[in-house]
């Protein structure tokens, strides 16, 4: 079954068209991988989705929902959440308020679960973020200020943060951005087994290797418009792929 069903979108900042005319459909479950070289459109396709800019054109439904052109917090409120290429931590709290903070923003989370201090309530959640904590390998830092961690760390919060809120549609930008390659495969661990399962995922990555092992299908996009679409397998061996986003990779290496 489709969970996101994205038609005909275009985005245009004045002249230039950062997304052109792309269809993209990512079905339940599925991992997605959106590639394409700098500047190709693919935080702007999260920037739309997630309700920061509206569509210039096309439509946008969430499990048969359209939410083309609503705002971010309501966007939120019907199960999509997001991570940042530049990463949207609160620096000067800890690991744990952190998370405490974005189970806040989860779905039908009510004025009293905000409120009930010390009860019942206020235990489990703890003890929810606690088990993130733990999942999310976080667990040693979670009285350190997010500001103190070293990078790989503060992506593996950043995610855990989207996670507090239980989404059903998980967009990650970059989740491996700036990292060795053995950092890249502890967070792809991360992606694999502590978010993927139970959910849809859609992840925005430059790093090949990490989109052939996490992802069931992937899509290229070129100048806003979408070039290919398929296996990781598919993809990669994809002609026109090899020419423009290999012959790019250069620009930003
Ligand atoms: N708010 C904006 N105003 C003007 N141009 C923008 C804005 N956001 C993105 N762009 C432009 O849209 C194109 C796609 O950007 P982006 O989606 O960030 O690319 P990617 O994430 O693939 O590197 C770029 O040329 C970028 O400069
Ligand atoms: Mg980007």
């Amino acid at each position: 079954m489709t969970l996101l069903q994205v038609d005909g979108l275009t985005r245009r900042f004045g002249a230039l068209e950062a997304l052109a005319d792309v269809s993209i459909a990512v079905n339940e479950g599925e991992v997605f991988g959106l590639i394409g070289p700098n500047g190709s459109g693919k935080t702007t396709f999260f920037n739309v989705v997630t309700g920061i800019y509206p569509p210039s054109l096309g439509r946008i439904s969430l499990g048969g929902l359209d939410i083309g052109g609503m705002p971010p917090h309501r966007v939120s409120k019907h199960g999509l959440a997001r991570t940042f290429q530049n990463l949207r931590l609160v620096p000067q709290m800890n690991v744990f308020d952190n998370i405490w903070l974005a189970q806040h923003q989860r779905p039908g989370m009510s004025l009293l679960d905000i409120l009930a201090i010390g009860g019942r309530r206020e235990r489990s959640r703890r003890h929810e973020v606690d088990t993130l904590l733990e999942k999310c390998g976080l667990a040693d830092m979670r009285q350190s200020l997010a500001s103190d961690l070293p990078l790989p760390d503060q992506r593996r919060l950043e995610i855990a943060r989207a996670m507090a809120r239980n989404p059903r549609l998980l967009l990650l930008d970059e989740p491996a951005g700036g990292m060795t390659p053995l950092e890249t495969q502890d967070v792809a661990r991360m992606i694999r087994e502590v978010a993927a399962p139970g959910r849809t995922l859609i992840v925005i990555e430059h790093k090949m290797d990490l989109i052939s092992d996490i992802c069931d299908r992937a899509a290229v996009l070129h100048f806003g418009a979408k070039i290919a679409e398929g296996t990781p397998a598919e993809v990669l061996s994809d002609p026109q792929v090899l020419d423009v986003y290999l012959g790019k990779q250069a620009d930003h290496a």
